[in-house]
């Protein structure tokens, strides 16, 4: 049977995690850009394609019958790309990947190479030196954005790891991004390239050395947020279990195990790199192997046995702002933790969270002095 793709207005797309506010839609004026890109311009029966950072599925759904590798280090876009091909009875075996070295098969090439472009350029960056050695010089190499959201910056990226970038005019706020592959070879593969892309920052006060991934939060800074949390570190007995949730570089569960090695600390995100850098931070620090999971909040954890939770809470999912993931982390919390267990939380004054831990703690307050964030202190979780 002949290939084709599946028009954006034939399929039913919902964002995951599923919201009920109906102005949010699990695609942008950059899918349909690309979408409408591609129509013009299709993919032959046997291209071979990837599709990086694809959000809700937009991409991977309407191109399912050329079976696309998908490439997205957020849990949450895979999870919505999967339950939107299965929603839609689409080719639901579309290989995911979050690395290209270990993951894809020796000696593949891509004849299509679809991205949009991340927020973060450290990202974007590493994604595009991972390509290189998977494409050919004939490689479409089509990338697209909210205009607003590309910039100089982006392109020089594409110029100098790609070959010749041109862009579209806006359509719609949004715009496409044209490269050619212009090297004279194709590159081998760099095992080293994750390792490469790290960046590393010292914390002066606790001499602690982090390592940040490309794309993970403050991934060269400490945060300000964390810092004020830092000051506020639960006292934690030998043998104690501790959650870092939602940990980007994992600077606040291994600044607790550097305060007491005994501790045993589980390190939890839905992103791959940021639990990945979680884990090299732990390991240059404390030298051993934490416990991790990559994951929408707590979700499969088995254990409700934790003696601590810190958590510097989301209030963003991509570019939009949202209490509703915080609201999940507080409520799984104080499931996970042990009836005497407690969660300290940093957040911007502004932020409302004390109606939304009042609902699953018996024991909420405010134990920071800082102007403008807050660490809460939640305790006695309601079951
Ligand atoms: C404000 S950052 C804090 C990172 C780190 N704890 C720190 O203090 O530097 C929030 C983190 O939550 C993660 N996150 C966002 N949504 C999540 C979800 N649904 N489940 C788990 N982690 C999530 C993000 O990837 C990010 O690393």
């Amino acid at each position: 049977m002949l290939k084709k793709i599946i028009p954006l207005e034939k399929t039913k797309l919902q964002r995951f995690p599923i919201t009920k506010d109906k102005t949010l839609k699990a695609w942008n004026a950059a899918d349909e850009h690309l979408l409408e890109w591609i129509n013009e311009n299709p993919l032959k029966q046997d291209d071979k394609s990837l599709i990086i950072n694809d959000q809700f599925g937009a991409l991977s759904c309407s191109l399912s019958e050329f079976q696309p590798t998908y490439w997205t280090d957020s849990y949450l876009s895979k999870t919505a790309i999967q339950n939107n091909l299965n929603a839609n009875s689409l080719n639901q075996k579309l290989q995911h990947i979050n690395q290209c070295e270990q993951q894809l098969a020796g000696g593949i090439k891509f004849d299509w190479v679809i991205i949009r472009i991340p927020k973060h350029n450290s990202l974007l960056s590493f994604q595009l030196k991972s390509l290189l050695p998977f494409i050919h010089r004939d490689t479409v190499i089509l990338s697209a954005g909210m205009s607003k959201d590309i910039h100089k910056s982006n392109l020089k990226l594409f110029e100098s790891i790609i070959g010749k970038t041109t862009t579209s005019l806006a359509k719609k706020k949004a715009r496409l991004i044209f490269s050619k592959f212009d090297h004279l070879t194709t590159q081998s593969l760099n095992q080293n390239l994750l390792i490469d892309s790290a960046c590393q920052f010292q914390i002066k006060q606790s001499g602690l050395n982090v390592i940040g991934l490309p794309g993970v939060f403050s991934r060269d800074s400490l945060d300000i947020g964390s810092n004020v949390l830092l000051q506020y570190m639960p006292e934690t007995k030998a043998s104690q279990k501790l959650l870092d949730l939602g940990c980007g570089t994992g600077v606040l569960g291994t600044i607790a195990a550097k305060q007491n090695p005994k501790l045993e600390v589980t390190f939890t995100d839905e992103s791959w790199l940021a639990v990945e850098s979680a884990k090299m931070t732990f390991q240059e620090n404390i030298s051993q192997i934490p416990l991790t999971k990559v994951t929408d909040v707590l979700d499969g954890l088995t254990n409700n046995h934790y003696d601590h939770i810190l958590c510097n809470p989301p209030f963003h999912q991509q570019n939009v702002q949202t209490l509703s993931i915080a609201n999940r982390m507080f409520k799984e919390s104080s499931k996970k933790l042990k009836n005497s267990g407690e969660l300290r939380i940093v957040a911007n004054r502004h932020l409302k969270y004390k109606p939304m831990l009042n609902q699953y703690f018996s024991q909420v307050q405010v134990i920071s002095k800082d102007p403008k964030f807050v660490v809460w202190l939640a305790k006695k979780p309601k079951r």
